[in-house]
């Protein structure tokens, strides 16, 4: 199986890290390749977030998505969520992504749902868009806020590119207290745990960037399964590569078991959660 993810590197950048002195730019291209990677499909799936789709139905329902409102997926992955917000609520959705590899998977991906003329992908920054002022009507961003090293330029960024009137949607990781030691590193990061923020801090985002915060809605039974799903498809990836049915060169499977047990824990004891803050810009 092919990783796509650059394990030395990873483990340089994990050191750095965890002491707190990350390059920014390495840290989003290994965010970027590690979800690209076969591996985030085999363990995530399609959509990367807790919840799936159905919570990205209902982001898309808060934010009255529909025909006609333009629509901004920031750190859009492989597309799956802009496309389903097209499909199901007609709206017209441009995907902004990092990882240029997801860019040309999402854009076919559109043109297989037959969606190609409503959802269109780019690469980029979310730190620095390239969309114009005020260009659309909502924003979107799940399950990447967390990872963006520069929060602040980041919500600066949603609010540039909403006109006035307009809204903004972000699903994301919530941490209640501090982040436990082996949850700190690039894994971790990479898995949008290593800075996560407590729920205010995601609103103080938000409003430090000139939005009105409208709604909070926790979602921390969706984060559980996701946990848990993973924790049974890693073992079964670990079975099959013990019988060497299944390639996956550079994998440390007792670190990710690591992992994947210390955040189950820790979602168990309510030390990280999911949740949507909706938003709008001041007219
Ligand atoms: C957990 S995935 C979420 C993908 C998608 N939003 C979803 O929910 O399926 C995080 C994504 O954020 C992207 N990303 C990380 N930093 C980014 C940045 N600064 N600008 C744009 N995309 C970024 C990564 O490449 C990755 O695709």
């Amino acid at each position: 199986m092919d990783t796509d993810v650059d394990v030395d590197a990873g483990r340089a950048a994990r050191a750095d890290v965890t002491g707190a002195s990350v390059d920014a730019a390495n840290l989003k291209l290994c965010c970027a390749a590690a979800y690209t990677s076969d591996w985030a499909r085999l363990l995530l799936g399609d959509s990367f977030h807790p919840g799936g789709l159905a919570l990205t139905e209902r982001l898309g329902t808060l934010l009255s998505l529909g025909p006609g409102v333009r629509v901004l997926d920031v750190a859009a992955g492989k597309g799956t969520s802009a496309i389903h917000l097209a499909r199901t609520f007609g709206c017209a959705v441009v995907g902004v992504e990092y990882g240029g590899d997801a860019v040309a998977a999402a854009a076919q991906a559109a043109e297989a749902a037959g969606v190609a003329h409503l959802a269109r992908f780019e690469q980029g920054d979310a730190e620095r868009l390239a969309a114009p002022d005020g260009s659309f009507d909502a924003v979107i961003c799940e399950c990447a806020f967390c990872t963006f090293p520069d929060k602040r330029a980041a919500a600066a960024e949603l609010a540039r590119v909403l006109r006035p009137g307009g809204r903004v949607g972000l699903s994301d990781l919530t941490r209640a207290g501090e982040i436990p030691a082996d949850l700190r590193g690039l894994l971790a990061w990479i898995a949008c745990i290593a800075d996560a923020q407590p729920l205010g801090e995601y609103q103080r985002y938000l409003t430090e960037a000139g939005l009105a915060v409208k709604m909070v809605e926790e979602h921390d039974a969706a984060l559980g399964e996701l946990v848990h799903d993973i924790r049974m498809k890693l073992m079964g990836a670990e079975l099959l590569v013990k019988l060497k049915k299944l390639d996956a060169p550079g994998v440390n499977f007792d670190e990710a078991r690591t992992m994947a047990r210390a955040a189950a824990d820790a979602v168990r004891a309510k030390r990280f959660g999911y949740a949507i803050v909706t938003a709008a810009k001041p007219r």
